[in-house]
């Protein structure tokens, strides 16, 4: 059962966006200061709803939430279609999800002995109608919900300071374009490593379904 701490009726029927942080981490703010309502499975300082996300987001209604941030969570989570569709779910139509994924060529990722999944340009995708997908076509079948993804970029990072300038040569050139980001992915990935995805997406609307 989620421990909800703050009143969540007054947060979701408040005059301003709804906005939610999943795996909001121990760098939350209060609620009263940013007004976003941070979730996580650790009851750390300023975490509003304590809550396992394997389970989904039972305690958000329908088309309630305006946007959903998610930075470094979906790779602990082992039931991502479940998420996602539960994501989709409390979106209101003209609702957006940022999240930060890493990238499957990011070594660093496999150190972290609880990660469960990385990424790559298509994940997000096997949920977009295919006439919206990039020129390399994945299936839809797996699953009925649908999203619009309207941003896509490539990260690169480093901790050490002096290949800064070398890696955002690399997020320049290798989001140049989709075309460009699909060659880089099938082609050089494994020769110059990706730190993550950022990720923009929303409900698609032609499967909307007059939910809000
Ligand atoms: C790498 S941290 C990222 C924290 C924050 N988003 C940031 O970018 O600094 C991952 C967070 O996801 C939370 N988390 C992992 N699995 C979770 C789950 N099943 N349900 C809710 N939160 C989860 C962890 O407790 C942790 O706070």
């Amino acid at each position: 059962m989620p421990n909800i701490k703050i009143d969540l009726e007054a947060a979701l029927t408040g005059p301003g966006p709804v906005v939610v942080e999943l795996g909001c981490g121990n760098k939350a703010k209060p609620f009263s200061a940013d007004g976003r309502i941070g979730i996580d499975l650790v009851d750390l300082p300023n975490v509003d709803v304590v809550a396992n996300l394997e389970a989904g987001l039972a305690f958000l209604p329908n088309a309630s939430v305006d946007i959903v941030y998610a930075r470094s969570l979906f790779e602990h989570i082992n039931n991502f279609d479940n998420l996602l569709t539960e994501i989709i779910r409390v979106l209101k139509s003209d609702g957006v999800c940022r999240l930060m994924v890493p990238h499957f060529s990011n070594p660093y990722h496999y150190s972290d002995p609880t990660h469960v999944r990385f990424f790559g340009l298509y994940n997000f995708y096997y949920y977009s109608q295919e006439k919206l997908q990039l020129k390399r076509k994945v299936p839809t079948f797996y699953t009925e919900s649908r999203l619009e993804i309207t941003s896509l970029k490539l990260r690169f990072r480093s901790p050490f300071k002096g290949r800064k300038w070398w890696k955002r040569l690399h997020e320049k050139l290798f989001n140049l374009s989709p075309w460009m980001q699909e060659f880089y992915e099938e082609n050089l990935c494994y020769l110059f490593p990706c730190y993550g995805i950022a990720i923009e997406f929303r409900p698609d609307r032609a499967n909307f379904k007059g939910r809000d």
